[in-house]
């Protein structure tokens, strides 16, 4: 038996352009996942978000079932072209209605709400090479608080910018679609311009709780090849958040791409950890490298040990134990919050269920690393997983299930999951009842 510090909390997290659907309704505008999606050829067998899991009028229903799974906390993402469509002026309160709604409705259930300022759905009028963009996203970050903030306690200002940069700007596999490395650069450094002056915006209005989501991944090889690529990956963004300036090594090798003036600091009183995997590296001088990492010629990414997920990443709980140790030597004082793990398996219903024992055994071995890191000393706070319900995955479409909860996407139905009824037993006892 393992058993949770007391106040540990348990959730899941969902993001807005993967669940809810209802892209044209109560005023929304168009945001770059719209474009992208109906762009010809972008997502796999040309998915949408138009419909998704029609969270938008069914979120009375996920909020009940998060209620039956006995979520503490439930993390989301306020869409920005819902609140601001177009990306400036002032606030469409139609859009802001929906997650009054929501908000009130978690409060009811006793389901603290987590709210993600940005997790990608950028209006499709902005655009992250441009500096302003970041003055708009502290606008709109006062919006939304102006809104939510006397029931929301903790706030997220971005998810995972340097897929923001790197995915949607270094290799264009991602909205906007931009292969570019300078402005994948660019983009990363007005993200963190945004993250400093979003924060800035809510510790204005008297936001109790502020953070920033990364997605870390640990690096396994030669420091020869590794000390670059978790420069780029991770310390671009550990670094200005958490200490105030670029590493002087990666500072040094964006140089060759591109110029970046000072970045930004406020302090933050969380971090947001999204681990799903670890990045095996090794030289080889004729590997062409990878787009997301511009300058990384010459190193190579290794297959994953043993049976991937149906993403093709590698289960390695190990990875997420040596993560929060690195980031409790390496930036000291931070509370963390581990606000997605998960997995994607090919799940399906079997006699009106959904087994899916992968899943079981990924979350548990993820929980067993966890809980040795917090009796090895991390302030880890919490555990959201990844995710609430199957929903559209990206630019890999409605083809990867990473729910606790199945979804139809015919009917719509919500079928839970093997894993969230352990999930529920987990919650219940604060603990594994495994060692
Ligand atoms: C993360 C994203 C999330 C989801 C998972 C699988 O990078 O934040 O929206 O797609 O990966």
């Amino acid at each position: 038996m393992r058993r949770f510090p007391d106040e540990f909390i348990w959730g899941a997290a969902t993001a807005s352009y993967q669940i809810e659907g209802a892209v044209h309704e109560d005023g929304r505008g168009p945001s770059i996942w719209d474009v992208f999606s109906h762009t010809p050829g972008k997502v796999v067998d040309g998915h949408t978000g138009d419909v998704a899991c029609d969270h938008y009028h069914r979120y009375r229903e996920d909020v009940a079932i998060m209620a039956d799974l006995g979520l503490q906390a439930y993390r989301f993402s306020v869409a920005w072209p819902r609140v601001q469509p177009g990306g400036s002026g002032p606030a469409n309160p139609a859009g802001l209605d929906f997650y009054d709604r929501l908000v009130d409705e978690l409060l009811a259930r006793g389901i603290a709400p987590i709210a993600t300022l940005y997790h990608w759905d950028l209006p499709a009028e902005l655009d992250w090479r441009d500096r302003a963009t970041a003055d708009r996203f502290a606008e709109y970050a006062a919006l939304v608080y102006g809104r939510l903030g006397d029931r929301v306690g903790t706030w997220t200002t971005l998810n995972e910018p340097w897929v923001s940069a790197f995915v949607g700007y270094g290799s264009g596999r991602h909205a906007p679609g931009i292969a570019d490395p300078a402005a994948a650069f660019t983009a990363a450094h007005h993200l963190l311009r945004a993250h400093a002056l979003g924060v800035r915006a809510l510790r204005a209005g008297g936001a109790r709780e502020v953070s920033l989501t990364l997605n870390l991944s640990p690096m396994i090889g030669d420091p020869s090849v590794t000390t670059l690529i978790d420069g780029l990956a991770n310390r671009l963004f550990l670094d200005p958040a958490l200490r105030g300036g670029y590493p002087e090594d990666v500072l040094a090798h964006i140089a060759k791409f591109t110029d970046l003036d000072e970045p930004l600091f406020e302090p933050i009183d969380l971090l947001g950890i999204n681990y799903y995997t670890v990045n095996r590296l090794a030289a080889d001088p004729a590997s062409p490298g990878h787009l997301e990492y511009p300058g990384s010629e010459g190193i190579a990414w290794l297959p994953p040990h043993g049976e991937p997920t149906e993403m093709g990443w590698e289960v390695i709980p190990s990875g997420l134990y040596d993560l929060l140790m690195r980031l409790t030597r390496d930036y000291p004082g931070t509370p963390l919050m581990i606000t997605e793990n998960g997995c994607a398996y090919p799940d399906t219903i079997q006699n009106g269920q959904v087994p899916d024992p992968a899943r079981i055994a990924y979350l548990e071995g993820h929980f067993q690393a966890a809980h040795q890191a917090i009796t090895d000393g991390a302030p880890l706070r919490g555990y959201l997983v990844w995710s609430l319900l199957d929903n559209f995955e990206w630019a890999r479409g409605y083809h990867k299930r990473f729910g606790l909860i199945h979804v139809g996407y015919d009917s719509l139905e919500r079928l839970p999951k093997s894993s969230a009824h352990w999930y529920r037993e987990v919650i219940a006892r604060n603990g594994l009842a495994s060692n």
